[in-house]
């Protein structure tokens, strides 16, 4: 796998995608971390008097209306602010006017295209055309995929696209790769893994990767309460699966004697929310007899501020553990950062479901495209 640093880029035509799919709230970015953390490589484009054609998707768009609703343009300006330098922002991503404009840039000035996904009616782009990634090639003379967080998509332009120009990985997807390897071989033991968040369903291959190479599997949020479910507890409303095979499978997994789950719990008219003090009293046993801890998903409801402690609690447990931290991305390290300093961490991924794709399967969609 070639990197950034082993391609000659003076003076190159680089297409780069990267992953702008950053929260928004009344036209505000919430969090500008991913904008942020694709700056080494588009500065080092810069000093290597590139033109720069960035890529990315924001949002999913399966109608025309979705389209109002996730222009990239908000991001074009928080961009440029940070480059501290002009972005030239395109309102299309497609087309011979496109291909004019970039044709048309000079070396050295940087163009954000709009969101990939407006070529998705029809699902032209998450169906990983390969008209569409040829295009998007044709726009440069070496691409660069810095797009960890849209690494498990194998779309047009995270995948396809490395078919026809020469290709590397940027200093994002380095940084990621090189952290996460940790998970994958040579983990140090004991090695504790904390599993939260809603749903089971789609978590179950991770937990199964997880539970034969970790020594404690922690389980809060719904998570825990399918687990309860599958023990017999009743749990009433609260989210849990309803999926009989799946209770089964959980059940099997308990066999193992490495999951943890939580004694007490914040309950709301016959919902669990939150999990209680006592629980974060024995998560914190297992994490600090740790070398290595990865934490993905939170504790309950942790937006309403009447069942947020149990997730507080949990950062502020794993902020001052000894042994290392990595936080996998989206809500959980939204959590993170809202409830510890990001400094006390090991490592925060950028990726979500990159994330826990990359740690259960050691590779990538987007990745094998680029062997
Ligand atoms: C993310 O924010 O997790 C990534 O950008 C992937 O987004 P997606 O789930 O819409 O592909």
């Amino acid at each position: 796998m070639k990197t950034i640093e082993d391609i000659d880029l003076k003076n190159k035509k680089v297409v780069i995608r990267v992953d702008y799919n950053v929260p928004v709230e009344n036209g505000v970015i919430k969090d500008n971390s991913k904008i942020e953390k694709s700056l080494k490589s588009i500065n080092y484009l810069l000093e290597n008097n590139c033109r720069v054609v960035i890529l990315s998707h924001f949002g999913r768009i399966k109608s025309e209306e979705d389209k109002t609703k996730n222009s990239l343009k908000i991001v074009a300006k928080e961009l440029a602010n940070l480059l501290g330098r002009n972005v030239k922002f395109l309102d299309n991503c497609y087309g011979d006017k496109v291909k004019s404009i970039v044709n048309n840039c000079s070396l050295g000035e940087v163009i954000l295209l709009e969101n990939t996904r407006f070529m998705d009616i029809p699902e032209k782009e998450s169906g990983n055309d390969l008209a569409l990634a040829e295009f998007w090639a044709s726009l440069g003379e070496i691409y660069i995929n810095d797009a960890f967080g849209s690494m498990h998509r194998a779309h047009a332009s995270t995948a396809g696209i490395a078919k026809f120009i020469p290709h590397a990985i940027g200093f994002l997807v380095m940084d990621e790769l090189e952290h996460l390897n940790i998970l994958i071989s040579g983990t140090p033991h004991p090695f504790t893994v904390f599993m939260g968040g809603a749903k089971v369903d789609d978590k179950l291959p991770i937990i199964k990767s997880l539970i034969d190479r970790c020594d404690y599997l922690l389980v809060g949020g719904g998570i825990a309460n399918s687990f309860l479910k599958a023990k017999g507890a009743d749990v009433g409303n609260s989210i849990a699966t309803s999926d009989e095979g799946i209770l089964n499978e959980l059940k099997k997994l308990m066999d193992e004697n490495k999951i943890v789950l939580p004694v007490d719990f914040t309950i709301d008219d016959g919902v669990i929310y939150d999990v209680g003090s006592k629980s974060i009293d024995v998560y914190k046993k297992y994490i600090d007899n740790s070398k290595i801890v990865f934490v993905n998903g939170t504790c309950g409801k942790f937006e309403d501020e009447r069942f947020m402690e149990g997730t507080s609690n949990l950062f502020k447990v794993l902020s001052e553990a000894r042994c290392k931290v990595i936080v996998g991305g989206g809500d959980t390290a939204s959590a993170c950062k809202k409830f510890s300093s990001e400094d006390k961490y090991y490592f925060i991924s950028s990726g979500g479901g990159a994330t826990l794709e990359y740690i259960a399967d050691g590779t990538l969609k987007a990745l094998e495209w680029m062997e």
